[in-house]
């Protein structure tokens, strides 16, 4: 029996990601038609023997992630339940926390999934690995190649190029180390917890060190660091490396972090592109009285979308949302409840929930990625600003319950939520 954990951060973590992740958790953000997460689920169903999965994060439980919950429970049929850490236990601290309910049933190995990445997630594969590879390990990360400059923003595996063995690991390094990186993609056996349990130990003991030598400071703070706290990364990994317990699974498959807006709209395109292989049901087809379509579409079917609308490549349209006569959209993820009106055109951008774009308006972002035509070819997401402190191009993100006039252009610009504008932008946050 196998099991998985998805580890969703809470409420202080996705800060890149608003205004988007005002309105909603980060994770159920949803990219080519279904929340972040969903993805995550959907891909570890397709696992044989995997029975339950194990949602970890400090988000207090709200009706978006229940609801969420609920439903894929039933249309996975796999135990799904959501485990809230009392505060922010790192990325290791709520799996040695939770670690009763994660051996419950005696799962042979676990997966620990980073929510905010995306993939093809070769799942079955690592299971494989493990199997015929290396059954003494007792962890497995996903590996992919980036390039020179991308890595050093990743934990970077040195490995044995024979074995896959890993001989030296180092999170996010201040110089060069290695093109491979982690994914935040893990297969665990049990075996991994007599591991965590001696870093809580150390860590315990280290934080009572630390209390006794300046608890008599007027003012010390006790609460932080929990003493619960363990970085999978740093405190269990690097100690791992090179003792024959921990291993890469290489993919060239895509793989992508979800940080920001713009790596939104890039997985969106690759989700859709997926959907061609995996399912081709939910890719909108042309056909007479139909709205045009380039490319990869999804349309959710409460949509209406006039005719005469041209739609794609790599465009989502949300729940109840109403695309008028006209409307041009590419590269764009529209978002529930939102309109777009006649002849209005919005190319690389996100339109936020609920919000209206007038007549003959255009909203254009610029794309993140240098090569839009290379398939997956690794995202490059620039700084929110230049040196020079002016707002680098960006995707373009209408908030919720914006309303963009008629005739207007809205250009590389990030609109907070409620806003009613009167004008033209470009380059600009809109507070
Ligand atoms: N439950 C819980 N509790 N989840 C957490 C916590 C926590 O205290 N802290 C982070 N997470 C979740 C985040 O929500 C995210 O899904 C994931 O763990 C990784 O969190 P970050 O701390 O933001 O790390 P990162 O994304 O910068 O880097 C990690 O992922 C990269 C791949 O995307 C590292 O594992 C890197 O080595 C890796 O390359």
């Amino acid at each position: 029996m196998l099991k998985a954990i998805i580890l969703v951060g809470g409420p202080m973590k996705g800060t890149r990601f608003r205004p988007l992740s005002l309105e909603l958790p980060k994770p159920l953000f949803p990219v080519a038609g279904f929340p972040i997460i969903y993805h995550h689920i959907e891909a570890c169903s397709q696992v044989p023997g995997l029975r339950e999965i194990l949602v970890i994060g400090f988000y207090q439980p709200n009706e978006a992630l229940n609801r969420f919950i609920s439903q894929s429970q039933q249309e996975f049929q796999i135990q799904i339940r959501y485990l809230q850490e009392y505060t922010a236990l790192g990325t290791a601290g709520g799996i040695y926390h939770f670690r009763d309910q994660i051996l419950t049933g005696s799962p042979e190995m676990f997966f620990v999934m980073n929510a905010d990445v995306c993939g093809d997630f070769p799942l079955c594969d690592m299971v494989q690995f493990h199997k015929e590879k290396c059954p003494d390990a007792s962890g497995i990360i996903l590996g992919t190649e980036a390039t020179r400059g991308q890595s050093q923003n990743f934990g970077c595996i040195v490995e044995n190029k024979d074995t896959h063995e890993i001989l030296h690991y180092v999170e996010k390094p201040e110089t060069f180390v290695s093109t491979l990186i982690n994914c935040g993609i893990y297969l665990f056996t049990p075996e991994i917890f007599s591991t965590l349990e001696v870093t809580f130990k150390k860590n315990l003991e280290d934080n009572y060190n630390y209390c006794d030598q300046n608890c008599h400071i007027p003012g010390f703070d006790f609460q932080t660091p929990s003493k619960e706290v363990i970085r999978l990364e740093q405190d269990i990994f690097i100690p791992l490396a090179s003792t024959k317990q921990l291993f890469v699974f290489p993919t060239s498959r895509f793989w992508s972090q979800i940080k920001s807006a713009g790596a939104a709209v890039y997985a969106n395109r690759h989700y859709l592109t997926i959907y061609q292989r995996t399912h081709p049901e939910r890719l909108a087809k042309n056909g007479e009285g139909q709205p045009r379509i380039i490319g990869d579409v999804f349309i959710h079917p409460t949509a209406s979308v006039h005719p005469t609308a041209v739609l794609g490549p790599n465009v989502t349209i949300g729940r109840n949302v109403t695309v008028g006569e006209g409307v041009r959209v590419r590269e764009t993820i529209v978002l529930e409840g939102a309109t777009l009106q006649a002849h209005c055109c919005i190319l690389h951008s996100i339109v936020g929930w609920h919000s209206s774009v007038g007549v003959w308006t255009r909203v254009e972002g610029t794309p993140n990625d240098p090569n839009p035509n290379k398939p997956f070819a690794k995202l490059e997401i620039p700084c929110m600003f230049s040196s020079d402190g002016r707002l680098n191009p960006s995707i373009t993100v209408i908030g919720s319950n914006v309303q963009v006039p008629s005739e207007v252009i809205i250009l590389n610009s990030i609109v907070l939520p409620h806003k009613d504008l009167n004008g033209c932008y470009k380059n600009q946050i809109i507070l």
